[in-house]
């Protein structure tokens, strides 16, 4: 444990959950006065830096942050493991594979560590967040330099000096969320950029520890927002992804404005980008200006992320997800109804504490009632800290994974079926890249977000192109670039 000076106490801040859960009224304050310190501008010349992403993209949003920070400081991005000064592994708690990867990871690092004692290794995100993790680190990977969590990235240029320097471990991890802090570099590459609009989740699922590892809502203001997409469509973005862990509860913290998610959307379409997405939106808050909104299309595109969870009102109510199966019917059915071809996906977990066979087949017959174009699913895991975590969980793991197969299953039936059903359209693909598997096929994906397989000169890459879809497979289409000559005949 480290010594007790005033000195050190600034560096040795450890989390708790039992403070990251409370939720204050104090306004929140955003700063446009962020500077690297000066002694630390030069301080990552001719040094490398590795970034490894684990979670969601909100994470791999952080991750941009902290390469700009990095690269401000004049460290320079590398592949290499050996070659790298500063390693950091930005981190993913909502399951427990998430966390066992990272430890994994660690116990690999450990061996790098004894040969380069140079070498700065860090562990940021939501693990970080929580004590039991940063209590095993201190306990079982000493070799750790420096911790830092989701609130305080932009302390890292004086956190990474200060593990440098140090011989102890710099843990520094505020559990009450901080202010916003607006002007931090951030290095994007690609056609896609993603911009926050807001931080944190106050909606508490019993199941989840975002709302502790992220900290209360607070949303960024609306011209702030805004001038981040103007900017990125000059850049020559051509897709945007909005970002908050419940996006329907923007601005609800704003205190003498009622501007919401629907106006923040309706501003953002009339900016010249040909793409705008977000995630992840919650059932219970998406209202009807939304769907007014978002109808209109252009560039706001014809698909939505809505996660369930589960199709059972009990589990829903023990989830504490605050709707009904009937509301999220509902809901699909306005949404279907103002937006015609809408593609929607979502979540779910099955294998929640005391879920019986007949909830599952309730989630079910909610698939087949949707029809979802695709879906994340998850068997549930036990997060430490959360309700869901004490409740009576009697479902045999052979019989969760058994209900995960059958509902990717069902699901998969589904897209196939769209997919079949979309042979001989001509779709608009925004075309990302080399296919993974075959660099000689392009790979792109369509307004509902769906994959397509195209053959095409390499020239496409970063555009967006008539293709005919001329054939399907389960989690993607096969198609060929019509170009514009023949689509003008
Ligand atoms: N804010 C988003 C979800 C963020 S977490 C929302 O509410 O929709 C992404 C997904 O991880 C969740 O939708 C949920 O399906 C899953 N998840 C969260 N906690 C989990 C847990 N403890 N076990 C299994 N899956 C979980
Ligand atoms: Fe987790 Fe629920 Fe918040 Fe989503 S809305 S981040 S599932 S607590
Ligand atoms: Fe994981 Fe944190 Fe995102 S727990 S899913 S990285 S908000």
């Amino acid at each position: 444990m480290p010594k007790d000076t005033k000195y050190y106490e600034k560096f040795f801040q450890p989390p708790s959950l039992t403070d990251a859960k409370k939720r204050g009224k104090e306004d929140i304050k955003v700063h446009y006065d962020f500077v690297i310190p000066d002694e630390m501008q030069q301080f990552g010349k001719d040094k490398y830096y590795l970034i490894q992403t684990y979670g969601c993209q909100m994470n791999e949003h952080d991750t941009e942050t902290i390469m700009g920070l990095l690269e401000q400081m004049g460290y320079t991005a590398t592949e290499d493991r050996r070659q790298a000064d500063v390693i950091l592994l930005n981190t993913c708690a909502v399951r427990e594979n998430a966390e066992d990867k990272v430890f994994g990871e660690l116990g690999h690092l450990k061996h790098l560590k004894a040969e380069k004692p140079s070498l700065v290794l860090g562990v940021s995100g939501c693990m970080s967040q929580e004590e039991a993790v940063v209590n095993r680190i201190l306990q079982k990977h000493p070799f750790v330099d420096l911790i830092f969590g989701t609130h305080n990235i932009h302390r890292l240029p004086v956190l990474l000096k200060e593990a440098f320097f140090s011989k102890e471990m710099v843990i520094e991890v505020w559990s009450k969320e901080g202010d916003i802090v607006e002007n931090l570099p951030k290095k994007r590459e690609g056609i896609k950029a993603s911009v926050n609009i807001m931080y944190g989740c106050d909606k508490f699922c019993t199941y989840c520890i975002v709302p502790y590892t992220r900290g209360k809502e607070r949303s960024r203001l609306p011209q702030d927002v805004i001038a981040e997409v103007r900017d990125l469509a000059r850049q020559g973005f051509q897709e945007i992804m909005l970002l908050g862990q419940n996006v329907n509860a923007y601005g609800k913290d704003f205190e003498d404005s009622d501007y919401r998610f629907a106006n923040l959307m309706d501003d953002i379409s009339k900016i010249d980008i040909p793409r705008v997405r977000f995630t992840t939106s919650h059932p219970r808050d998406f209202d009807d200006h939304l769907i007014e909104v978002l109808a209109k299309k252009g560039n706001l595109v014809e698909q939505i992320h809505l996660p369930v969870q589960s199709g059972s009102n009990e589990i829903l109510k023990r989830m504490s997800r605050k709707y009904t199966r009937e509301h999220y019917l509902n809901l699909v059915a306005k949404i279907k109804q103002a937006i015609p071809g809408v593609g929607l996906t979502s979540d779910f977990i099955v294998g929640f504490p005391g879920e019986t066979e007949e909830q599952f087949e309730e989630t079910l017959s909610l698939v087949r009632e949707v029809q979802f174009d695709g879906a994340y699913t998850f068997i549930y895991s036990p997060r430490e800290g959360t309700p869901a975590a004490s409740m009576v969980d009697d479902v045999p793991m052979e019989v969760k994974k058994n209900r995960l197969y059958r509902l990717n299953d069902q699901l998969a039936q589904y897209s196939k079926e769209d997919n079949e059903g979309s042979v001989g359209e001509v779709l608009d693909v925004l075309v990302e890249g080399e296919s993974k598997n075959n660099p000689d096929v392009l790979a792109g994906r369509t307004r509902k977000n769906k994959l397509v397989h195209l053959v095409g000169p390499k020239e496409l890459i970063g555009k967006i192109v008539p293709v005919k879809i001329t054939g399907s497979q389960t989690w993607y289409m096969k198609g060929e670039w019509i170009p514009a000559t023949a689509v003008a005949q």
